[in-house]
């Protein structure tokens, strides 16, 4: 029996968390879920604070959290939990698997990327002030020599225990030429200890047209905090949407699993968001826990419903409700003939 943190989060959130329980019982993993739902404008509401400290408290307790999405207010109002939390916590990997799903139709069906995100500094330091008198804001992109050797070392350590081909770092060097630069620097120095990577590196935004024209000539990226953020919602979009893409937070002491997805507020509460993002980020938080078999069928599964492709959500081209497709999934996990 395991215990984990699970932040259901608001908008789709708990809709997506739900049936991702589901399956996780399904595939025979016993879990007790440490469940807070006061985050966000809830915990604002019912705490007065947005992350109150009994879920810092809970993850690093647990060391594992399950994450649904929560909302920012956009302009003024409270810091983002989500980028507090991969503060707070240090979890300083944001690894992003873009894969297509059978079924899924796109240009290039054999994109098939991985995105390594820093996921503490840069332009989200949160180190922001406004001038009143002059009217002047500030956001600073504080990249430091540390944060960006750890998360190098990381991605190439990755590529390699993974056998994957190639690692491209990105950057925007020729203008941001001390912070990216310092990036760009420690990326180059870091790559003559892994011959065996191909390694290569591009400005960011040659990277979005490249791969907007060639995706599936690219395998492996790694970057900074914004361009990260940025570049993994087009990379979803090259593969099906948001509604497919996992996603995994990682630091030394604490890791929390979470889509890349938002909280989908034009489609929350109506039974219509896709809950195979969430569900595959758990089979990627089950890899973690040493659950390779129970992660193998849940990923197995979901290949299966996308091969059929007769329950699933309006985002994929189907016409099945949340429910309809998590029902789908776990009868999939659960058929032994598998
Ligand atoms: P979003 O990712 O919530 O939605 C973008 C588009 O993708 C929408 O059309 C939405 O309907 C669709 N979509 C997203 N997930 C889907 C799913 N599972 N199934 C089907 N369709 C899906 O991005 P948006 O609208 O820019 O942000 C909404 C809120 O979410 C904002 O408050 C933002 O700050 C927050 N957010 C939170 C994140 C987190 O908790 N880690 C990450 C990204 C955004
Ligand atoms: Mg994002």
């Amino acid at each position: 029996m395991y215990t984990i943190t699970l932040v259901p989060g608001d908008g789709i959130g708990p809709e997506v968390t739900e049936a991702t329980c589901k399956v996780i019982a399904a595939a025979g993993v016993n879990i007790r879920w440490e469940r807070f739902e006061e985050v966000g404008y809830a915990g604002i509401e019912k705490q007065g604070q947005p992350l109150p400290d009994e879920v810092l408290n809970s993850i690093h307790r647990n060391r594992l959290a399950l994450k649904g999405p929560v909302t920012t207010p956009v302009g003024g109002g409270f810091r983002s939990v989500n980028v507090s939390l991969r503060q707070k916590l240090d979890l300083f990997v944001n690894l992003r698997p873009c894969k297509r799903l059978p079924g899924i139709k796109t240009p290039f069906p054999d994109t098939d990327l991985v995105i390594f995100r820093e996921n503490t500094e840069g332009l989200y330091s949160g180190i922001e002030s406004y001038d009143e008198r002059l009217e002047i804001a500030d956001s600073i992109a504080r990249i430091t020599r540390r944060g960006s050797q750890r998360i190098l070392r990381y991605a190439f350590e990755w590529v390699t225990a993974n056998q994957r081909r190639r690692l491209t770092a990105v950057h925007k060097a020729n203008v941001l030429k001390l912070s990216t630069g310092l990036f760009l620097e420690e990326a180059r120095s870091i790559a003559q200890d892994y011959p065996g990577v191909q390694f290569d590196h591009l400005i960011v935004d040659n990277m979005a047209m490249q791969l907007v024209i060639q995706p599936d000539t690219f395998d492996c990226i790694v970057t900074t905090n914004l361009f990260g953020d940025i570049l993994s919602d087009l990379c979803a979009g090259l593969v099906g949407g948001l509604g497919i893409v996992p996603g995994a937070n990682i630091g030394e002491d604490a890791a929390v699993f979470e889509a890349v997805h938002g909280s989908a507020p034009d489609i929350a509460g109506q039974s219509k968001a896709n809950p195979t993002a969430l569900i595959r980020t758990s089979a990627l938080l089950l890899h973690h826990m040493g659950e390779a078999e129970a992660a193998m069928r849940i990923e197995r599964a979901v290949w299966r419903a996308y091969a059929e492709g007769t329950s699933l959500t309006p985002d994929v081209g189907g016409t099945a409700s949340t429910e309809g497709m998590t029902d789908e999934i776990v009868r999939l996990v659960t058929d032994h003939c598998a």
